[in-house]
């Protein structure tokens, strides 16, 4: 069950050419103020395509207008929800590419309140797929999956064979998501793609609560000067700093060896929680964290280790995770050192 070190290119290996077609294009971001959804929005305009966002600043997301802060005159804004497919259906028309990454993202929430969930990650999908076939067919479509379809892993590293086995009604809703649009390849020939995300971290996450990501309270706490709790601890995870997963969406749009399939997106290879605090605290220059048991209601959802095999994606794109840990946590502190209001 151990993982193969992964390799982290130089930030040299970083070109804007191979993404010279986003230049002229027009492209959709759902969940575009999100924490992912906005940082890609953000790389598409300086990339030079003509941006939309569309979100429904749906309560307890990460959806925040700072996000788009300074960018706005280049990222056109429409407060829509997905689920309204009248709402949604002006927006479709005429785009070349559609990065769909709208979702109700709290697993623990999906638990408390699994209809809204199954709403916006299964149902609203549907329909926004039936609306593409209907009225831009040839859009090209990005899907942010999750590596929580894969539960409780068998095998580390955990490729895209691995039996989907969702642990939670977030993970069951994402793997129908998911399915439709692989189908939608399958039966109709769209040109649509899924990127199995793991934990993604960086500038412009949330960080009021654990609702996104553990490591977004870990920070917050750190840089308020106050102790941080780690539940467990020996548990690995392989993270992802949001440029590159930002890359990803880019490189899958672009790669037509990937419509119709779902590649895992990883890090810079499995960290246990306990190292990744002590890291966390080496990169601010101080703090301190307890570790505590795992509350009962989320252990019971919890998927032990995690790390991705996502030599299909580097295989099929040439991409390459370009930050390694250390910096990637250097950056997110500062980042919210200077931003630290907008986000609390
Ligand atoms: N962050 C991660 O570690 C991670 C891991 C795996 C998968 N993902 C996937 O990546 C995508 C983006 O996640 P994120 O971390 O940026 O989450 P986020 O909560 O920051 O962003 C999601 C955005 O979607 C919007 N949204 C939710 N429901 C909507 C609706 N009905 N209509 C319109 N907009 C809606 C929210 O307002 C929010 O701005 C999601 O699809 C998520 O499942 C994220």
């Amino acid at each position: 069950m151990t993982a193969e070190p992964k390799s982290i290119e130089g930030a040299s290996g970083a070109a804007a050419e191979p993404f010279a077609a986003y230049a002229a294009a027009r492209v959709l971001v759902t969940g575009g103020l999100g924490f992912i959804g906005s940082n890609l929005a953000r790389r598409l305009a300086a990339l030079g395509a003509e941006v939309l966002v569309l979100d429904n600043r749906l309560p307890g997301s990460g959806a925040n207008a700072a996000n788009l802060a300074g960018a706005e005159g280049r990222i056109a804004v429409v407060e829509a929800d997905v689920r309204c497919a009248k709402a949604l259906r002006p927006h479709l028309e005429g785009r070349h590419y559609l990065f769909n990454l709208a979702a109700q993202t709290s697993h623990q929430g999906s638990m408390e309140e699994p209809l809204p969930d199954l709403d916006i990650n299964c149902r609203a999908q549907l329909q926004l797929l039936e609306l593409c076939r209907a009225v831009n067919p040839e859009i090209g479509i990005v899907f942010a999956s999750t590596r929580q379809i894969y539960g409780r892993p068998d095998y580390l590293p955990v490729d895209e064979a691995h039996p989907v086995r969702p642990p939670d009604v977030n993970g069951i809703a994402k793997a129908a998501g998911e399915a439709f649009h692989l189908l939608y390849h399958r039966v109709y020939g769209m040109r649509c793609t899924a990127l199995r995300l793991t934990n993604t971290y960086g500038p412009r996450m949330r960080i009021k609560d654990a609702r996104q990501t553990f490591l977004g309270v870990w920070l917050r706490a750190l840089l308020e000067g106050r102790s941080f709790e780690v539940w467990g601890g020996a548990q690995t995870r392989d993270l992802t700093y949001v440029e590159d997963a930002v890359d990803a969406f880019l490189h899958a749009a672009l790669s037509p060896a990937l419509c119709g399939r779902a590649a895992n997106v990883g890090g810079d290879g499995p960290v246990s929680l306990s190292a990744l605090a002590e890291m966390l605290i080496a990169a601010n220059g101080g703090g301190s964290f307890v570790i505590r048991d795992f509350p009962e209601a989320r252990r019971r959802i919890d998927i032990g280790d995690y790390c991705a095999d996502d030599r299909l994606l580097r295989r099929a794109t040439g991409w390459r995770p370009r930050t390694s840990l250390a910096d990637g946590l250097a950056r997110s502190l500062a980042f919210f050192r200077e931003h630290l209001q907008d986000y609390v």
